[in-house]
């Protein structure tokens, strides 16, 4: 940045397993999102390596990394980024035009997923006629049309109030309890109880639980 080298990681060594939920805590600015950047392969480190079943995402080009990304995992972000033209069911069915699924497909598939996160009967409506939390679940439901086996979530409830927050929650943890591999990044400590391991950042590092707690308290403090 300018003249200045941020280190948004360093020396950070991670294992996540097949099956977990991991949530990924840290104040603002430690690392959350580069972490979960870097493992989705939309971003690249300096230097480090990544590897992913077995696959080395840090020696993939472009091309193959894009692959790679759509077949093994779906996105979930703060904000929805959903196509405010069209409905639910034409916003989950969308990244499957770029596969060249038939119409009828998407349309049967699309419906499926949206079942899943509890909106079939919202389907043709648009994000402006939906609240925060039914949004965001259609967005979960788009992260799934490929049937990821990791779903990489960067603060999925941090736009929302507290119920629709904890449906969100809810429907992450039922992808996990379905077997995939969940990571998400959260400052909402409720999101911990579903978690099954946590990683805890503080300005690029990884630290235990208590020096995390006791940076917390001296935050507090200060303030
Ligand atoms: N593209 C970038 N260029 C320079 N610094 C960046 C860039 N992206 C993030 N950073 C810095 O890296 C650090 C970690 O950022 P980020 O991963 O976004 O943190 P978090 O998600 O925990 O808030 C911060 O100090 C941030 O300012
Ligand atoms: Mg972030």
């Amino acid at each position: 940045m300018g003249g200045q080298v941020v280190r948004a990681l360093d020396n950070v060594d991670v294992e996540i397993e097949e099956g977990t939920f991991t949530v990924v805590m840290g104040p603002s600015g430690s690392g959350k999102s580069t972490l979960l950047y870097l493992l989705g392969g939309l971003d690249r480190a300096t230097s480090g390596e990544i590897s992913i079943e077995g696959e080395r995402l840090d020696q993939m080009d472009e091309n193959a990394l894009a692959l790679f990304r759509r077949r093994t995992m779906g996105f979930v972000f703060q904000s929805f980024n959903l196509i405010s033209s069209m409905n639910a069911l034409e916003n989950v069915g969308f990244p499957m035009q770029f596969a060249g699924t038939s119409a009828k497909q998407r349309k049967t598939r699309a419906q499926e997923l949206l079942a899943q996160v509890g909106l079939e009967n919202r389907a043709d409506h648009r994000p402006s006629e939906l609240s925060g939390g039914q949004q965001q679940r259609v967005a979960i439901a788009r992260a799934l049309v490929n049937a990821p086996k990791l779903i990489l979530a960067d603060e999925p409830t941090g736009n929302l109030d507290t119920s629709s927050g904890s449906a969100v929650m809810r429907v992450l943890s039922d992808l996990h309890k379905a077997g995939r591999t969940v990571l998400v990044v959260t400052h909402d400590p409720r999101m911990t109880h579903f978690a099954t391991h946590r990683i805890y950042l503080l300005d690029g590092r990884v630290v235990g639980e208590a020096e995390y707690e006791s940076a917390a308290l001296e935050a507090l403090q200060i303030e």
